[in-house]
């Protein structure tokens, strides 16, 4: 049985308020740091980079969970300097060298997990399955918080919960990604997800973050 875990989504936190929000979800035990790093060439908007991370590093102990948005991950890995039980998302479109790239986050020591695009197949899995830990299966298009989940990604979750289960790897964990709201996030778990990246729509709506955090957690426990 994988364990449900949460990861905010760092990109929707009030910059002004870093250290009370990192406060609060050490307190809650919130799992992962959801970092979207976005270079304006592989999705259409810019986001979140190297210096983020360090900061992060100094003021949570939580781990970071890197989703690289990215041209040419497999050149930039290094940069962000992925420590030892962080995670590290790999699009699969924003390579040709997309094993090489997983491998460059494993020879850290750090979790490769292979993040699908909503129209990508799944069988892009079929000669990496080794070299990873997870798919993180975008429900949206990646590039902005705020979208409208696409109903067909649901489907996809179950398909992708099965394909690896007929593949022996019933480790591998499902994250998902893009209007995980509370309603959402209850039918992503029933499909067969176990990491809830958690922005515009649970964690940072309105309301109190902490509420907002046993929200999620109950809908999906
Ligand atoms: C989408 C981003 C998400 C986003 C999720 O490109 O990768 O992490 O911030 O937040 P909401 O809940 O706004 O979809
Ligand atoms: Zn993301």
């Amino acid at each position: 049985m994988l364990t449900q875990r949460v990861a905010p989504s760092m990109m929707c936190a009030d910059p002004a308020k870093l250290p009370e929000t990192l406060a609060a979800f050490e307190e809650c035990g919130v799992d992962l740091l959801h970092i979207d790093v976005m270079d304006g060439v592989f999705v259409p908007n810019y986001a979140l980079g190297t210096d983020f991370c360090r900061a992060l590093r100094r003021l949570s102990r939580i781990p970071l969970d890197l989703h690289l948005m990215i041209g040419r991950p497999e050149d930039k890995i290094g940069w962000f300097d992925p420590q030892p039980g962080e995670w590290v998302s790999v699009h699969a479109e924003s390579t040709v060298h997309f094993e090489r790239a997983l491998a460059a986050v494993r020879a850290r020591g750090a979790h490769p997990i292979a993040a699908l695009n909503p129209a990508t197949p799944l069988s892009v899995l079929d000669y990496v399955l080794d070299s990873v830990d997870g798919v993180l299966v975008m429900t949206v298009n990646p590039g902005y918080a705020g979208q409208k989940l696409i109903p067909a990604t649901l489907h996809k979750i179950a398909e992708c919960r099965r394909y690896l289960d007929e593949r022996g790897r019933a480790d591998c964990e499902i994250e998902v990604d893009g209007n995980v709201s509370f309603e959402n996030a209850e039918k992503m778990r029933a499909a067969g997800a176990n990491v809830y990246v958690a922005g515009s729509s649970s964690v940072f709506r309105d309301g109190d973050i902490p509420g907002n955090i046993r929200k999620l957690r109950r809908c999906v426990e």
